[in-house]
């Protein structure tokens, strides 16, 4: 299983904030943003991970990670030149993806659940995770059968069928990038990821397990500011 953090993008919703830097490397409590994400991936035991970066900051990501061997780990960068959606980070990755097995993590997406199980127990396929919350309308919403067996996803959808949201980590297996290619561009002119997703989907190959533990997408003030407080609050608990 090899991992990837997706940790390019134009972070528009962070402005002023991101004129200077990139969103993945604000603070959050006491450590850069993509901290989270990338000890998400270690903690499922994953080692050899492909950080996806924009060009205006690479250096940045370089001099704070380097090759990964602080972090008992192995790190490789690429440059996603414009961000064209999620699902191009099985593009922009392929050759790192090979013929393995790839869990893709969003450099924003902010969780304390382990997902160690999901990880090491998947064969092939896709499985993905949900979140239940009070506002589905906002996320791409996700409906399962009693077998975890996923049988919708739709985009911010008026009329949500459920409550769960879809989360920014995916576990894919090595048709990611050949279903990647085979998206395309939505109206506001990114491929997304339900669409990658819907391909595995269409196979009957997708499952998707729900989360308990805190999931924000730290892509906003206000979202940003929580991430900050729930780790402020767990860091002091656990002194
Ligand atoms: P988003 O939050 O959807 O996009 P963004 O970070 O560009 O922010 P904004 O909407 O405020 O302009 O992206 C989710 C994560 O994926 C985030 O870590 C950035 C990353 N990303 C890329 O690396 N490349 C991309 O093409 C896109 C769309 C996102």
């Amino acid at each position: 299983m090899k991992g990837i953090i997706l940790a390019g993008g134009r972070a528009t919703r962070l402005r002023p904030l991101t004129k200077i830097t990139s969103k993945q490397l604000l603070p959050v409590y006491n450590k850069p943003m993509i901290f989270y994400p990338l000890e998400t991936l270690l903690k499922a035991g994953i080692k050899d991970i492909l950080i996806i970066i924009s060009p205006e900051y690479a250096g940045h990501f370089l001099n704070l990670l380097g090759s990964g061997k602080e972090f008992g780990a192995k790190f490789t960068f690429e440059i996603q030149e414009e961000p064209r959606g999620l699902p191009d980070a099985f593009i922009v990755g392929e050759q790192f993806i090979g013929r393995d097995n790839v869990t893709m993590i969003l450099g924003d997406n902010i969780f304390d659940d382990d997902f160690s199980s999901q990880i090491k127990g998947f064969h092939s396929g896709g499985h993905v995770f949900a979140k239940e919350v009070a506002d589905p309308q906002r996320y791409g919403v996700i409906e399962f059968d009693a077998n975890n067996k996923v049988t919708s996803i739709i985009e911010k959808p008026t009329h949500p069928k459920s409550n769960f949201a879809m989360v920014g980590i995916y576990i894919l297996d090595k048709r990611a990038s050949h279903f990647a290619k085979q998206c395309k561009p939505s109206a506001r002119g990114e491929l997304e990821i339900p669409d990658l997703i819907n391909f595995y989907k269409e196979a009957g190959e997708l499952t998707v397990s729900t989360i308990k533990g805190i999931w924000e997408d730290a892509g906003t003030f206000d979202s940003l500011l929580r991430a900050n407080l729930y780790w402020a609050k767990k860091n002091k608990a656990n002194l």
